[in-house]
């Protein structure tokens, strides 16, 4: 995990922007990545935005982070007499977006609550009160006045089943909560750099849109039909308005293709409990680097038909462990019992939420029914941190691994024999590539590297997708490419090439120094190389990093670098 002593006082701001008549939105600024999440791999902060409109009546749209609270509060007070506030709006309640809700209704006694069916339940557990409330849907409206008609749009799963969108006529804003967002931190409101945001907002959809592409397509499909959009107000990152027409066709090109993937896996837990929802981001994260598309189903609200349908068409299915006492959410892992068959793989985890169903009674439920075990029950001892993560992520690409290895052999072995074999006389060196952030680390054996700049002095490296190490390989990302010796390899390839189990200590057993930027060097290479990620190209099922190098040194001056000649271009 990142080291954050207790102390440490994070940068918080806040900023309020009219973004257009009677629309204010109130951006909380969390400028500190203070936490190794999934989502937040990248080092750019986050902010947590919330609106308020006013019409003849007052509707406030989500609120912050429980961080912000006296920040926040502050500030609304200072834009608005909260008693005035006629409707708060809660897109979703994950607590970094709903957190200051109970706070709020303190301030705002005569509120009406609007939310989905789902979030209204899930809401009546975080706020202590009573409070008015009202669950709206897709083709619902409140006019609020002076031209303000909001429509709402359900869009379940975007992040979790609860989600609403809310679009205001006038404005042609949609509020979109999670969805289209990023984790950035900026004080511009909107989008206009494009290129600064780009990775991150491809990062964002990666952790938390991908998996749901199927919700996503619907929701979109949904959003067409409202009339012209001229703003995304999301709920993370800045606004989309300048390169809106663009980054929302990166949203309908990624999701076709996730939806389109031949092979999928089904993945059910109960996004309320626990700590299966950032558990359920990591597997997905692992199965969708592998090309394996990936569904998401809450238990505790899907229907069985849905539940059924969809663990009797994926190839894969993973459950999070619900609470002994969720009773539909029991009766829908017996729904999927009853459809599994020995043609399937499965991949249990603990969500650790301190009252866990057994998992060792449903693992042998389902090795009885034939069906495999793609990777062991992931069991979690203590509250879960970048290595927790880290474990799942690597769970679910050995399962995403086990559904497309036929399916590769078989695009293999249709290669024209000639042109493999010329290829694979592409030569190259040999190198280890090691990385350490905060306490999770990760290395992989390269051969797919060469210099590629003088001025500054640079280099590429190819990674495929589903390399465990691609979580520590984004732009910003710092690593050690070893370069290994001719006549003296054999050992460390060895080693790096072994296959562990998720989680495993890839470093067990070798020697190693601590490189200036933290990743590990190894004592046995010829030479290591310090560098820096500065930018990435996806090339179809590998990213190309263009590398800055900062330092390096070589161990023995008369060695030369390991060669690798390979027979065919088919593999590495
Ligand atoms: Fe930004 Fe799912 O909350």
């Amino acid at each position: 995990m990142v080291a954050i002593a207790e102390n440490v006082q994070h940068r918080l701001t806040i900023e309020t922007v009219e973004i257009a008549p009677n629309t204010t939105a109130i951006r909380s600024l969390d400028w500190d990545r203070d936490r190794f999440d999934i989502e937040f791999g990248l080092q750019n902060g986050t902010t947590y935005n919330s609106y308020l409109i006013r019409g003849e009546q007052t509707v406030l749209i989500d609120t912050s982070h429980q961080k912000f609270r006296q920040l926040y509060l502050d500030t609304l007070k200072s834009i608005v007499n909260p008693k005035t506030i006629d409707y708060i709006i809660v897109s979703h309640t994950e607590p970094d977006h709903s957190g200051l809700v109970e706070d709020v209704l303190q301030l705002a006694p005569r509120a009406t609550v609007l939310a989905s069916k789902i979030a209204l339940q899930f809401l009546e557990g975080l706020v202590h009160d009573p409070f008015s409330k009202r669950a709206v849907k897709s083709g619902d409206r409140l006019d609020i006045g002076k031209g303000h008609e909001i429509e709402f749009v359900s869009a379940p799963n975007l992040h979790w089943p609860d989600t609403i969108f809310s679009y205001d006529r006038q404005t042609q804003i949609i509020y979109t909560c999670d969805a289209f967002g990023m984790h950035f931190c900026d004080e511009r409101t909107f989008d206009e750099d494009l290129e600064a945001i780009e990775a991150d907002f491809r990062f964002y959809y990666d952790c938390l849109m991908g998996p749901n592409a199927r919700s996503l397509l619907n929701a979109m499909k949904r959003m067409s039909e409202l009339g012209n959009i001229k703003i995304i107000a999301n709920g993370h990152g800045p606004l989309l308005y300048h390169h809106l027409d663009i980054l929302t066709g990166c949203y309908q090109n990624w999701s076709q293709r996730q939806s389109k993937a031949e092979t999928t896996a089904g993945l059910f837990y109960v996004s309320e409990y626990g700590h299966g929802d950032r558990l359920v981001q990591a597997i997905a994260e692992g199965i969708t680097k592998t090309g394996v598309g990936i569904e998401i189903l809450d238990l505790s609200t899907a229907e069985v038909q849905e539940i059924q349908e969809l663990a009797g068409r994926a190839a894969g299915i993973i459950i999070g462990m619900p609470p002994t006492t969720a009773v539909a959410a029991l009766a829908g892992i017996s729904s999927i019992l009853a459809v599994v068959g020995n043609k399937q793989v499965v991949g249990l985890f603990e969500s650790y939420g301190g009252d866990d169903e057994p998992v060792d009674t449903l693992h042998s439920k389902f090795i009885a029914l034939g069906v495999k075990e793609a990777f062991p029950p992931i069991r979690i001892k203590e509250v879960p941190g970048a290595s927790t993560y880290q474990l799942c992520q690597e769970a679910g690409t050995d399962l995403g691994q086990l559904l497309v290895r036929e399916r590769n052999i078989k695009q293999i072995k249709s290669i024209d024999a000639n042109l493999e074999k010329a290829l694979g006389r592409i030569s190259s060196g040999l190198y280890i590539i090691t990385t350490k952030k905060g306490d999770v680390s990760s290395a992989m054996l390269a051969s797919w590297v060469a210099q590629a700049s003088l001025q500054p002095l640079g280099i590429t490296i190819a990674v495929a997708k589903d390399r465990a190490i691609d979580s520590l390989m984004r732009v910003g990302d710092r690593f050690v490419l070893n370069v290994l010796e001719e006549g003296n390899y054999q050992e460390l390839k060895k080693h790096f090439l072994k296959r562990l189990l998720p989680g495993s200590d890839r470093f067990a057993g070798v020697k190693t120094q601590t490189a200036k930027n933290g990743s590990p060097i190894l004592t046995d290479a010829l030479a290591y190389i310090e560098c820096e990620v500065s930018s990435s190209l996806e090339c179809s099922d590998h990213w190309i990093l263009y590398c800055s190098v900062q330092e390096g040194a070589i161990s023995n001056p008369d060695a030369i670098t390991a060669v690798r000649h390979r027979k065919v271009g088919s593999y590495y």
